[in-house]
């Protein structure tokens, strides 16, 4: 159902793990001769570390700490998905994560397969792991949506599966017949799909709520599945460094996934203690900084659209807004002549390997007021 890399075994436990696991299961007391946790140690520690937000004692957990899983699986419950926090791993971000499951599911050379057009993290993120990432086109008929027969022709002797909904920037969610389709291609091919969701709570006010389903939720998945989010865009916290993945599928083969991938992750204890323990917390009041960045950007959606017209493209979520323009100039003559003449800066489409025409992006995020002055900006050049 999913094959994995070789850079990680399957983690079973050697005859001196086994047998302490069963003192430890009997209470039976050990004199730790191993002891290399300095919080373990009964050392005094200076009040103004004691005084963080953190317990003073490090009790590092590879999948990251149980009541911070809780909290991410109970905010999956919010939105209607049933995840097992004993199926949640944290990570620093969703890139870190992707660095992991690239470690999991492929060895140098190995392919992962990208959607085009998306944003150029994975190609970055696939290269420091020495894997090869090649792209697999979406299609724009008014809606994006997979080219599931250029996929199909791509798929053979692949790693993964990468798919990011809703997209950034095309704003597209997956569609429940796209869910489906993706992942009885990835089953019959012996991929895993990984899905970055990190957009997937921001829809437009017009997107219906059954059709930006986490994949997270999607019960007897017949592939391994990673869903991954993140505070960093739910919350609007990127610099507390706290996301995770979600793993899902075939019990036999997500159960492998879950042992290889705490290899993985206890190499690394990469996520601080202080964010974990204050994860349910953060996902709490995160509801309200996630409120007001999505008025802010339905607002500046709409004001792009009263002044673009046709030629911003529809968006079913997400923080971006896509122009699509007369190609009398290119995107980057356009980016140029907008940073030059106007000090204003947008993305030219050509970062986001849109197919043919020219394109801008810009981030819906900035303060309405300055928005708009921008747009006019845009307006001027185009
Ligand atoms: C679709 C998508 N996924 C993941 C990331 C990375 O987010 P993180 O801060 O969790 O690494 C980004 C960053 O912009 C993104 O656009």
């Amino acid at each position: 159902v999913a094959r994995f890399g070789t850079r990680v075994a399957s983690g079973a436990p050697n005859a001196l793990s086994q047998l302490l696991a069963a003192k430890h299961a009997v209470g039976k007391p050990i004199l730790d001769l191993t002891l290399g946790n300095p919080t373990m140690a009964g050392l005094v520690y200076p009040p103004d570390i004691a005084a963080l937000p953190a317990a003073p004692t490090y009790q590092p957990d590879p999948r990251g700490l149980r009541g911070a899983r809780e909290a991410v699986a109970a905010d999956y419950a919010r939105r209607g998905a049933r995840v097992d926090p004993e199926h949640v791993f944290l990570s620093a971000s969703t890139s870190e994560a992707y660095a992991w499951l690239f470690k999991l599911l492929a060895d140098p050379g190995d392919v992962v397969l990208a959607p085009e057009p998306s944003y150029p993290l994975h190609a970055y993120l696939a290269a420091l792991e020495g894997v090869t990432l090649l792209p697999y086109p979406l299609a724009y008929d008014g809606v994006w949506h997979i080219d599931f027969a250029a996929l199909k022709e791509r798929i053979g002797g692949v790693r993964a599966v990468l798919a990011v909904s809703p997209g950034n920037p095309i704003g597209a969610y997956l569609k429940r017949d796209e869910h489906a389709r993706l992942l009885a291609l990835c089953a019959a091919h012996d991929c895993a799909l990984i899905c970055d969701e990190v957009f997937a709570e921001y829809p437009a006010s017009d997107t219906p709520d059954e059709e930006r389903a986490s994949f997270a939720a999607v019960p007897d998945a017949p592939a391994l599945v990673f869903s991954l989010g993140g505070l960093s865009k739910s919350a609007g916290l990127p610099q507390l460094k706290l996301a995770w993945t979600v793993v899902a599928g075939p019990p036999a083969v997500r159960d492998q996934a879950l042992a290889r991938l705490e290899l993985i992750a206890d190499s690394y204890l990469s996520v601080a203690t202080p964010v974990m323990l204050a994860a349910p917390r953060l996902l709490a009041a995160g509801a309200e900084v996630r409120t007001e960045i999505l008025s802010r950007v339905r607002e500046n959606r709409a004001a792009l659209a009263a002044a673009m017209g046709r030629a911003l493209l529809p968006a079913e979520g997400g923080w971006y807004g896509v122009l699509r323009l007369p190609g009398t100039r290119s995107d980057e003559e356009l980016a140029l002549a907008l940073l030059g003449d106007h000090d204003v800066l947008v993305h030219p489409g050509y970062l986001f390997d849109f197919p043919r025409g020219t394109y801008l992006v810009v981030s819906l995020l900035p303060p309405p007021e300055a928005f708009r002055r921008g747009v006019e900006a845009i307006l001027s050049v185009t």
